[in-house]
């Protein structure tokens, strides 16, 4: 028997992949998707083969992530509960993908992972291998009570790692969970469990990893410019730059400055209440700008439109539904509104802000003769007709008011 498991490196992970061994008696071969954790990757084949793997695949999705995952998700203008930029949920879909691809080439018919029973994660990794490979088993030991019942805190994990010589590294002692790739990084559980407690004061603030605080960022703003084809970033400041390009330059631009960090108590699809920190430097970036393009170039009810369906998708994205056909059918939607999202925003970064410094377009729909208080030339806009259109849109209202009692 095989098991492809999605494998992290740390504490969690390397359990399971010596514990999946024992009680399954398998083979097992570890999977770490490159998606920009940087140097948490440092180290990883040989710990994993230490730990038991037959295999390891460690590979560099960095650019598929960003091409094919988040730039299309940013098209839609995605946001979850008004904050969060969705930087966890987005890799979910990709790993899943990744791993159905190796489970069959490796003539596997079983995939793992480390996702908690409480979680979104299991839900959204699970979702994508059903949606990609419905004849794929899934094992979750932390869903397994034999698992639960062995490990019930870090201590028994640790003493268990000891135990077998497995590497334990001084990061997973860290009092809270992270998770890091080009879009963010996350922080959940620890001492974030107490909605009360300030990751941002002195004292704590060396948890962050993206960004500066928004207080020990450059006196000195600093302007960018992100030019934008069809609602993708193609160029920074004249430079045409990938998808991935585009991460990485505005992430450091962003980290630089203090920018996206985000303190939530958000809904999760199984139903709890979590709280979550999130450092999002280059996609705040993005997303800010991204929204100034579109303010030129898109049509007012293509924009109502599509403005309408962002708590959907975003949903989607949240729950795992990213392979699933309703998703789909909105991106269709969202890639036909972006067609005249093309131009250059310049923006102002300082301490923590992003300050619109102007737009321009080749496509743009702004037509400043229309809009002026002075005479047009073009006479497109007589304001006589203003009065009628009032007059028609307060009929109703009008009649309304007799019954209305005022
Ligand atoms: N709460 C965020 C989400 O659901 C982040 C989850 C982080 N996951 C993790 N395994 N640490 O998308
Ligand atoms: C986990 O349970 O694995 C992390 C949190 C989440 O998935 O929401």
């Amino acid at each position: 028997e095989k098991i492809v498991l999605a494998y992290s490196g740390g504490l969690d992970t390397s359990v399971i992949l010596k514990w999946l061994k024992e009680t399954y008696d398998a083979e097992i071969i570890a999977f770490t998707a490159d998606i920009g954790q940087k140097d948490e990757l440092d180290g990883l084949e040989a710990k994993a083969l230490a730990t038991g793997a037959s295999k390891v695949y460690i590979d560099d999705l960095r650019d598929e992530f960003a091409s094919d995952f988040i730039f299309p998700m940013f098209q839609a203008g995605a946001f979850y509960e008004g904050q969060y930029l969705l930087g966890t949920s987005i890799a979910r879909p990709l790993i899943a993908k990744r791993m159905v691809d190796i489970a069959r080439a490796e003539g596997a018919t079983i995939i793992a992972h480390g996702a908690t029973g409480k979680g979104n994660d299991q839900v959204r990794f699970e979702l994508g291998v059903a949606a990609l490979a419905p004849d794929i088993k899934v094992i979750a030991p932390w869903r397994e009570e034999q698992f639960r019942e062995e490990f019930p805190g870090r201590a028994e994990m640790i003493a268990y790692a000891e135990k077998h010589n497995i590497p334990v590294q001084a990061s997973a002692a860290k009092p809270y969970s992270t998770d890091r790739n080009l879009l963010h990084i996350s922080f959940e559980s620890g001492m974030l469990e107490d909605p009360w407690f300030d990751p941002s004061s002195d004292e704590n603030k060396d948890m962050f990893v993206l960004s500066v605080a928004p207080e020990d960022a450059p006196d000195q703003s600093e302007y960018v410019e992100l030019s934008f084809e069809a609602g993708n970033c193609t160029a920074i400041n004249g430079e045409s730059l990938t998808p991935l390009q585009v991460m990485d330059k505005l992430n450091d631009l962003g980290g630089k400055h203090g920018i996206g960090r985000v303190d939530m108590v958000e809904n999760r699809f199984v139903g709890m209440k979590s709280r979550g920190v999130y450092e999002t430097p280059g996609g705040t970036i993005l997303f800010s700008a991204h929204r100034k393009m579109e303010s030129l170039t898109m049509d007012r009810e293509v924009m109502n439109l599509r403005d309408s369906l962002i708590a959907k998708y975003s949903q989607l994205v949240y729950n795992g539904f990213w392979f699933a056909p309703e998703r789909l059918a909105l991106q269709a939607l969202v890639l036909e509104s972006q067609k005249n999202v093309t131009g250059t925003v310049r923006l102002k970064l300082y301490k923590g802000n992003i300050i619109g410094a102007g737009v321009q377009s080749p496509v743009s729909l702004y037509n400043p003769e229309i809009a002026t208080m002075e005479a047009d030339p073009t006479q497109a806009y007589d304001q006589g007709d203003a009065t009628g259109f009032i007059r028609l849109n307060a009929l109703r209202l009008k009649v309304g008011t007799k019954y209305s009692g005022k």
